[in-house]
């Protein structure tokens, strides 16, 4: 393939990742999006191993290297539960992390480019350094995301005294080590700098994340996700591969855009989440934080009494969560919907941008059950509606509704934008206990006078509901 054609064919890839973004922005035309990717990724693919930069010699290695990597991606897509997804996302950015680490020291030590003056030498350099360190924090970091998501590192955060100072410090040696490294005489002299960067690097990613609780997990993986773009791009530029730098320029500023959008639905400021310190990772019952404890006695329903409300009401509002998720009970809960949709009942949902474990949790859900997207609504279009609707059912939600975070100053929680669930007439809570949820905050909705919890597994609940319904 000759230079001019690669080139054509990354720009071809390119356009195709920006339409890949477009389509991804709606679930109706998600697919599309997907599959603009899938196109883009294997023109790129081809267009580099096929390009004027490999040669022949090379060809082996990269393919077997592909089929090796493609069959341990295959084998984990198909393997992965919709739960787990954040992790194994969490983990496909540790790579990309490792290989912008690998591809840097590959390049210093590579001596075939040669320089036209010291200038383009020094910037190469300095590529490196940063590409190195970007690469370094996101792997060591994504990696510790891995351990809290998965529940093998415990979600509390890891606070350690005077950590801003020595976060500061480490921040002023790698500057100096910069310095030193690229005025380094020779490669050898340049190794211990650059080694000892990627140590404090690796360092930093660790502590940063482990200072990070779980509350705010969802915010670091898509920061993370960020930083993997961000690497990606400087990969590109030590390897002067355009086509890496567009892309990586892309995955890190959408990353950047999500995390905004994630920090504003949970109502915190990105510089704190960052900071750490916040969330205490979820599971037990608990009031974290100090916040005042729910008072009252809960009022247990049945499932018989919960069809009899669904089917006596005009209006209803469904509020799914992780636990509808969990118990995989979309396809029962869109059965109950298009039975009372054909009674006459307005059933709509309601969807908290941070419901469930990813972005866009629920909404994969629910589209894969089939439920028309007209009737799906996002949390700033739908809350108004509460004080007009008869029934509320929150399955397996409870952060997402909590009334503490607009109650209660001292809620761990407070300020984050809810769905005001308490204000229909009646609300219905489905879950297994009275256990808190991912921010293992305590939820005082349980205890509204005109709140009613139907204990049990999501999806069992719901059968029965519907059982109810159609007797
Ligand atoms: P949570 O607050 O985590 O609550 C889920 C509830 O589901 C739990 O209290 C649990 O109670 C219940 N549950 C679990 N399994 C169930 C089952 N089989 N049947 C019925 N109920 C079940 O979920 P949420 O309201 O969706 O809020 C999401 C939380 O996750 C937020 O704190 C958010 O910040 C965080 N988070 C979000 C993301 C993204 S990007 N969406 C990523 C990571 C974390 P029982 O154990 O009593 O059943």
């Amino acid at each position: 393939m000759t230079d001019s054609l690669a080139t054509v064919s990354y720009i071809g890839a390119t356009i195709l990742f920006i339409l890949s973004l477009g389509g991804l922005a709606n679930p109706e035309t998600a697919r599309r999006g997907n599959l603009f990717g899938m196109i883009g990724m294997a023109i790129a693919v081809l267009a580099t191993i096929l390009g004027p930069r490999v040669t022949a010699a090379g060809i082996p290695w990269i393919v077997g290297a592909l089929v090796v990597g493609g069959a341990i991606g295959l084998i984990a897509a198909k393997k992965v539960q919709m739960t787990q997804m954040p992790e194994l996302v969490a983990l496909m950015h540790s790579l990309v992390g490792l290989a912008a680490c690998l591809v840097g020291f590959a390049s210093y030590v590579d001596t075939s480019t040669v320089f036209a003056t010291p200038a383009e030498k020094a910037i190469h350099e300095v590529e490196i350094y940063l590409g190195i360190l970007i690469g370094a924090v996101t792997f060591s970091g994504s990696i510790i995301a891995f351990g809290k998501l998965s529940g093998r590192i415990g979600g509390k955060p890891l606070l350690l005294p005077g950590r801003h100072l020595m976060n500061l410090a480490g921040l002023l040696v790698v500057l100096w080590f910069g310095i030193v490294f690229v005025k380094a005489p020779s490669i050898d002299a340049g190794m211990m700098p650059l080694i000892i960067m990627t140590v404090i690097a690796l360092l930093f990613g660790v502590h940063m994340v482990m200072a990070i609780g779980g509350a705010d997990m969802p915010v670091v993986v898509s920061m993370l996700n960020s930083y993997s773009g961000w690497a990606a791009a400087a990969t590109g530029f030590m390897l002067s591969n355009d086509l890496l730098i567009v892309v990586g320029a892309l995955v890190g500023s959408s990353g950047a855009i999500l995390s905004y959008i994630m920090c504003r639905a949970m109502n915190r400021n990105f510089i704190s989440v960052i900071a750490g310190g916040f969330g205490t990772g979820g599971g037990a019952p608990a009031a974290a934080g100090g916040a005042a404890q729910p008072a009252g006695e809960v009022s247990p329903i049945s499932a018989v009494e919960t069809a009899e409300l669904l089917r006596e009401a005009k209006s209803v509002i469904i509020v799914p969560g992780y636990g509808m998720a969990v118990a995989q009970a979309q396809h029962t809960v869109y059965e109950i919907t298009k039975f009372l949709r054909e009674k006459g009942v307005n059933v709509r949902f309601g969807i908290h941008p941070v419901a469930g474990r990813m972005p866009g949790h629920m909404n994969v859900l629910l589209a894969e059950a089939k439920v028309p997207y007209d009737i799906v609504m996002e949390m700033d279009e739908i809350n108004d509606d509460f004080p007009a609707t008869d029934v509320t059912m929150v399955i397996g939600a409870n952060d997402i509704v909590n009334p503490a975070a607009q109650d209660d100053p001292t809620s761990p929680i407070a300020g984050m934008p809810v769905l005001e669930v308490w204000k229909a007439k009646t609300s219905i809570v489905m879950k297994r206990s009275m256990a808190s949820g991912y921010a293992g905050v305590d939820n005082p909705l349980f205890y509204k006078e005109n709140n009613r919890m139907l204990f049990g597994d999501a999806k069992k609940m719901l059968d029965e509901v519907q059982a109810a319904l159609k007797a």
